[in-house]
């Protein structure tokens, strides 16, 4: 067994912020003491790690990444050994990336696959949701079963007609079996049958740029799906997770849904609180490296974002990594935007991209830790291992250098991608040593990780319902 204490940090949970020394023994937090207490004194470690000074972080918890997704005729270009080790480098220490069911295969065919493609090649832990793309009789039969190992959400899309899309009914018919099995409903929330209206008539009025994947796929689509959806679960009688909200009109529906005491949670990602449609409007097609799902707005709705992750309308930020390098993937798109693949990178960018939100006064420190690592851990069932810093708990601890100054950049980053959705951007924070289940994944900014230390996590149900 070996032993580990973190010294003189000052700790971050969600609930407390307190100047502690931290003893780790056989992969787990064994107890938090007072630096120079007589109980601090009495410890014996292998290794003391001097975190004066520094914070002393959980472990980011990423609910929502795509290693390895094939999506518009390409592969994400992560995949698990390149992501969960760049989601290391970020102070990320567990993601929960999407199984995929594919038209016409049983959810079983899909979560086999993800397995195969994660195992023994994750340098961090990781946890499975399902996407389902397919409800009939016997994939909603499967759903229990998934529950019952550990895979306790499922995603489902009103978007991407023709690949992921449910209908309603289809909708509904899942809202009703999670009612009965536990499980939590994830929501692509945005009108894809109208969206493709809009597409079809952009490119034949010859509006084929980057930028006109953000005017068509318009806010009020999401709005209103996400108005829908929130109705469907209310009949259903089932919780609802929107992911990747985007929009205020769509936070303005979350909000009313939980002022009314519903069970219905939401998303947003760093994209959408730090990046806009200039973005999408760069020239040159330099606006491919930002299109993504739901699409990043026009920068006026930050401040609701903002607001909803203080208001608590908005629980979680997780990064929907989902990256295609520039040259040869989102490439793919040029004449025709709705040919670009959809997705950003970030699984590593996230812990210090909300690190600078709690720098330039949108959050407090402890909500950094909660919408980064508690809130993700507690609602996707992780909790208490993942998430915290407390007696029992896994061991996942970052020593963060609050004063460190960086900038994010393409060739620096650890992710599989060719460029940086935040290139240039300064950042002060950075993540210093980092440990998985108490081994040193991220050693005073040295990987000394491996691919296959990360475990494969069974998750519980969502732990913010009775
Ligand atoms: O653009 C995105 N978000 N790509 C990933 C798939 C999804 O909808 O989350
Ligand atoms: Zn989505
Ligand atoms: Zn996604
Ligand atoms: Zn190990």
């Amino acid at each position: 067994m070996t032993t580990t204490i973190v010294s003189g940090g000052l700790v971050i949970t969600a609930a407390d912020e307190i100047t502690a020394d931290v003893l780790i023994e056989d992969g787990k937090v064994a107890a938090l003491a007072a630096p120079d207490s007589a109980y601090a004194r009495g410890w014996r470690a292998d290794r003391v790690i001097d975190a004066t000074g520094k914070y002393v972080i959980p472990g980011g918890v990423d609910a929502h990444t795509h290693f390895e997704l094939p999506f518009g005729g390409t592969s994400s270009s992560d995949t698990f050994e390149t992501g969960t080790r760049a989601a290391a480098w970020g102070g990320t220490t567990t993601v929960v990336d999407f199984a995929v069911q594919s038209k016409g295969q049983a959810l079983r065919a899909g979560l086999d696959a993800w397995h195969a493609k994660a195992e023994g090649r994750c340098a961090i832990d990781y946890a499975f949701h399902m996407i389902l793309s397919d409800v009939h009789e016997s994939s909603l039969k499967e759903m229990d079963l998934l529950v019952g190992e550990g895979v306790t959400s499922f995603k489902l899309f009103m978007a991407y007609p023709g690949v992921f899309y449910s209908d309603d009914g289809q909708i509904l018919r899942a809202m009703q079996r999670a009612a009965g099995n536990g499980g939590l409903i994830m929501m692509h929330a945005e009108n894809g049958i109208a969206i493709d209206v809009l597409v079809e008539q952009a490119l034949a009025a010859g509006k084929t740029d980057p930028r006109y994947h953000g005017e068509v796929r318009r806010a009020l689509l999401e709005a209103e799906a996400t108005h829908r959806a929130i109705q469907l679960a209310r009949v259903a009688g089932s919780p609802l997770y929107v992911v990747h909200v985007s929009a205020e009109e769509a936070v303005a529906e979350l909000a009313q849904a939980r002022d009314k005491g519903l069970p219905v949670f939401g998303e947003t990602c760093p994209q959408y609180l730090f990046l806009s449609t200039d973005n999408l409007a760069e020239p040159g097609f330099e606006g491919a490296k930002y299109v993504c799902s739901t699409p990043l707005r026009p920068r006026e709705h930050q401040a609701a974002l903002w607001r909803g992750l203080r208001t608590d309308d908005l629980q979680v930020v997780s990064t929907d990594h989902c990256p295609f390098c520039f040259s040869g993937q989102k490439e793919l798109g040029r004449g025709d935007f709705s040919k670009i693949p959809n997705g950003l990178p970030g699984v590593e960018n996230r812990m210090d991209l909300l690190h600078q939100a709690v720098v330039d006064g949108h959050i407090s420190r402890r909500r950094w830790i909660e919408i980064a690592c508690a809130a993700p851990a507690r609602m996707f069932g992780l909790a208490p291992h993942k998430g915290t810093i407390a007696p029992g708990g896994d061991a996942d601890i970052v020593v963060y250098d609050p004063h460190a100054r960086q900038t994010l950049s393409a060739s620096t980053h650890h992710m599989n991608v060719d460029y940086s959705a935040y290139e240039g951007k300064q950042i002060t924070g950075q993540v210093e040593t980092v440990l998985s289940r108490g081994e040193t994944v991220i050693d005073k900014r040295k990987f000394t990780g491996r691919a296959g230390h990360g475990r494969y996590v069974p998750r519980t149900t969502c732990q913010y319902l009775p």
